[in-house]
């Protein structure tokens, strides 16, 4: 059986949405030039909702989704893009918002296609930050929340495609 763990509540995750908004508002309200967040789809939908709306600046919004094929960890693991953006983002200040950096693949794969782009700069936010299997190195710049380990859902994050719609995040534990 599966049972839930509650990690994170919704008023804690609002709390943190709060400071990282007011943070990242810091670094790019000075900043010449246009700014683009960008959201890695599914996972960051509901985080990127919140947090746009708490930046006191405007920046363009733009949706990315991205698949990885082959073993989930082998350093063989391909991503491609399943939904490229739409908005082009040459000499642009770009914002990744994703909602969970695992082994850390899946944005540096996109790093480096933005590099290419011509992006003027790249910063990485992120709901949750998880280290423990980290494989590249990455420098995630915004974060509500760390973890060491785990598998969590809610607020965006899913398992086999459910419980994206619960407020808060959870840790999924499998009973014996
Ligand atoms: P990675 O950093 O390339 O390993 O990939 C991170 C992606 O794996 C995230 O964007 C999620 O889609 C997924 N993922 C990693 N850990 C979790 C978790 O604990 N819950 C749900 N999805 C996760
Ligand atoms: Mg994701």
């Amino acid at each position: 059986m599966t049972r839930l763990r509650p990690v994170f509540s919704a008023q804690e995750i609002a709390q943190q949405v709060d400071r990282v908004a007011a943070e990242i508002t810091a670094r790019y309200r000075e900043e010449d030039g246009e700014i683009v967040a960008l959201c890695v789809l599914k996972g960051a939908f509901v985080f990127f909702a919140d947090l746009v709306r708490k930046l006191d600046f405007e920046p363009q919004l733009d949706f990315v989704r991205l698949a990885s094929y082959g073993q989930a960890t082998s350093p063989g693991e391909k991503v491609t893009f399943s939904k490229d953006m739409e908005i082009s983002v040459k000499d642009k200040h770009v914002l990744i918002v994703e909602d969970i950096v695992d082994t850390g693949r899946t944005l540096a794969y996109l790093t480096k296609v933005l590099e290419t782009r011509g992006a003027r700069s790249i910063a990485i936010c992120s709901l949750i930050d998880k280290r423990e299997r980290r494989e590249v190195e990455l420098d995630v710049a915004f974060s509500c929340f760390q973890m060491d380990k785990g598998f969590v859902v809610g607020f965006g994050l899913d398992y086999a495609e459910r419980y994206r719609q619960l407020p808060g995040v959870y840790e999924v534990c499998e009973d014996a």
